[in-house]
Parts: C-alpha cells; structure tokens; sequence
C-alpha cells in the first residue's frame, strides 16, 4: 500500500465507513483517525503506529453537544471551557461512557476528548456518525507531523489516504487537562496556553509524576527525533562541539554554527510554535551530528515549546 495525498473529505469519510485508517489535518498536528466505536478499527491505529496499548487515544467530535456521545456527564467548568475554547486545541479528560471502547482509553474509565478546528477535520466529522479516535500521525515516540507530507514520510506505506490541509496553523499537540474529582489537572501543555484557562475556571494544579503515567504524553521520551538534542543556553553549549557539525533551534537569531533553524525571527511565539517540528525534522534529516535548542520563555506557549524540547533532550 502507499498512502495517496488529497483534499477529498469524502473519500476520507468512506474509508473511515469502511473501518480503515485515515490521516487527517488538525490545527494542532497530523492525526491518524478511526471510528471510535469500532474497536478493529482503533486497532489498526495502534499498529500502524506501533504505539503500546496502555497509550489511551484522543477522541475528536464535530460539534460541542456530540461530547454526550463518550462522555457520562461533565464536571464543574467543562461548559466553560468547551465554550470558551472549542473548537481548538483544548483535550478534556471526562468520565467516559460505557460505549467507548477500552482500546480507545487503555481500560481507563476516562476519555480524551476535543473539537479541533480545522475546517477540513470539522468537514470529515460533520459527515460521520460517529467521532473519531485518533493519536498524533507518527510512530510511537517520534516528532508529529504538520504537514501531510511529514505523514507520507513516516506512515505513507501503511495507510491508504491522507487529507491534506495544509501545514498545521498551531503546530504542538492540545493541551490536555483532566477532572480529578475536586480539581483541574494539566496532564500536558499544548496549544492552549495555561494561562487562558485559568482565565476560566481558576486554579489548574500540575499533574502529579506517577509511575504508569496518566497520559503517556508525560512519557519523559517521547517527540523525540534520533540525533541527540540538547536544551539551554547555546552560546555556553557551543563550546563543547567544536569539533562537530552542529544545527540549532532558535527563536529569533542564528548562531555561527553548521545549520541553523531560526523559528521566528519576527518574536512572534505562534509563529516559533507553529515551525518547532518542521524545524526539528528537518535537522534531523540533516547532516548534523547534534541539535542544540535555546530554552523559550516559560510562559504562554512557551511552556508547551519547553516542554516538547525537553522531551526531544530526555534519554532514550
Ligand atoms: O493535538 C492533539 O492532541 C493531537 C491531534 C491529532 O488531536 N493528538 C495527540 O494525540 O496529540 P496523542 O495520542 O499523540 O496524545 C494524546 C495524549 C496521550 O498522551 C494520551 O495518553 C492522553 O492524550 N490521553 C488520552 N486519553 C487520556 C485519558 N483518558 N487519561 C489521561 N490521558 C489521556
Ligand atoms: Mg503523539
């Protein structure tokens, strides 16, 4: 099999009718859907990414009152904030219903669930009866996509279709938060900066670092390319690769080094957030020895940009 590219939303829906795999466009990354109530279908997610089933996948709807469809009912503040920022890109960890298959949530007894935005995504779900599970288009552990070529890249001899919408406008992942029974917890930081939802509902508390982790987004490796990334301050970096090809992330300026990936020059964070993985994909399909990244303001999507970079840094 190899995967052709196009902007056919109907052919995209027949094959997800059919219980295939298909790549879509969110505004956040690249997914790779399937029916969320067939759990065959969901299957095949999980192995053409090679993903572990204790991962739980994100389920995505078409419309906000949909959410009644997998979840049993909603805590204090869920209104809001499916008000306040659906569609985009805000993941809700609700109590699940019991028709959402166990492959989908890994047996938890809570869903994922988000709206995206992209016009093509809300078009495909809109056509569908039912919502789609799907998880980051790439394999287990690697950088997601932006583009649907970053997808062919990777997945292409393995799935039959991908819907091509363009490079991704938000370019990381949702930001996940979950009930816990008395409070909002951040289980990831992503495309909704912290700070607006607790603009909101207040006080969002950190995620608590467990052994199995609540979401394997918290997995310490995981965004990861293959060449070796190092986080901080470059020019005290520097120094210790004078001997080696070296390609560097930056948010507004380039170094004297090999390669460099300015992401925006202009200090635009969306804009930095938006090329962050292209720009890691593409040194590392360079010939660098080691990426360096200069560590982002911790605020707004800075954090989310830290937090991907760190992953990329952790040690396989
Ligand atoms: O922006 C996004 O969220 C993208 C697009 C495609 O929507 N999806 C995405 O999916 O990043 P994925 O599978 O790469 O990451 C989803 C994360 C996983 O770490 C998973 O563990 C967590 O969401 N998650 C899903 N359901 C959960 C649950 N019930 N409890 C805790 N974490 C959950
Ligand atoms: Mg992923």
């Amino acid at each position: 099999m190899s995967a052709s590219i196009g902007t056919d939303v109907a052919h995209a829906a027949a094959l997800l009718q059919r219980g295939s795999v298909v790549a879509i466009p969110t505004e956040t990354v690249y997914g790779l859907a399937a029916n969320a109530f067939d759990p065959e279908a969901v299957l095949r997610i999980f192995t053409t990414k090679q993903r572990p089933s204790f991962d739980p996948l994100i389920v995505h709807i078409g419309r906000p009152a949909d959410v009644h469809s997998v979840v049993r009912e909603l805590p204090p503040g869920a209104e809001q904030l499916m008000g306040a920022f659906w569609p985009g890109p805000l993941t809700l960890v609700l109590p699940k219903r019991p028709e959402v298959p166990d492959i989908v949530t890994s047996g938890l007894d809570t869903v994922g669930v988000r709206m995206p935005a992209h016009p093509l995504a809300l078009d495909l779900l809109k056509r569908l009866d039912f919502p789609l599970a799907a998880p980051s288009a790439n394999p287990f552990g690697y950088v997601s996509p932006t583009t649907a070529q970053h997808v062919a890249d990777q997945l292409g001899e393995a799935i039959p279709y991908i819907l091509d919408g363009g490079a991704c406008a938000v370019g990381v992942e949702s930001t996940i938060i979950g009930w816990d029974g008395t409070c909002w917890v951040l289980y990831r930081p992503g495309g909704v900066p912290v700070e607006a939802i607790e603009a909101v509902i207040g006080r969002v508390q950190a995620a608590v670092k467990q052994v199995v982790p609540a979401a394997p987004g918290m997995l310490e490796s995981h965004y990861a390319p293959l060449k070796a990334v190092l986080v901080g301050d470059v020019a005290e970096l520097l120094p210790m690769f004078e001997d080696k090809r070296v390609g560097v992330i930056g948010f507004q300026r380039a170094y004297a080094v090999h390669r460099n990936e300015v992401l925006a020059p202009s200090g635009n964070i969306e804009e930095a957030t938006r090329n962050l993985f292209a720009a890691l994909r593409a040194l590392d399909a360079s010939d660098v020895d080691v990426i360096l990244a200069e560590r982002f303001p911790d605020e707004g999507l800075g954090r989310a940009i830290n937090d991907r970079l760190r992953r990329a840094a952790a040690k396989r």
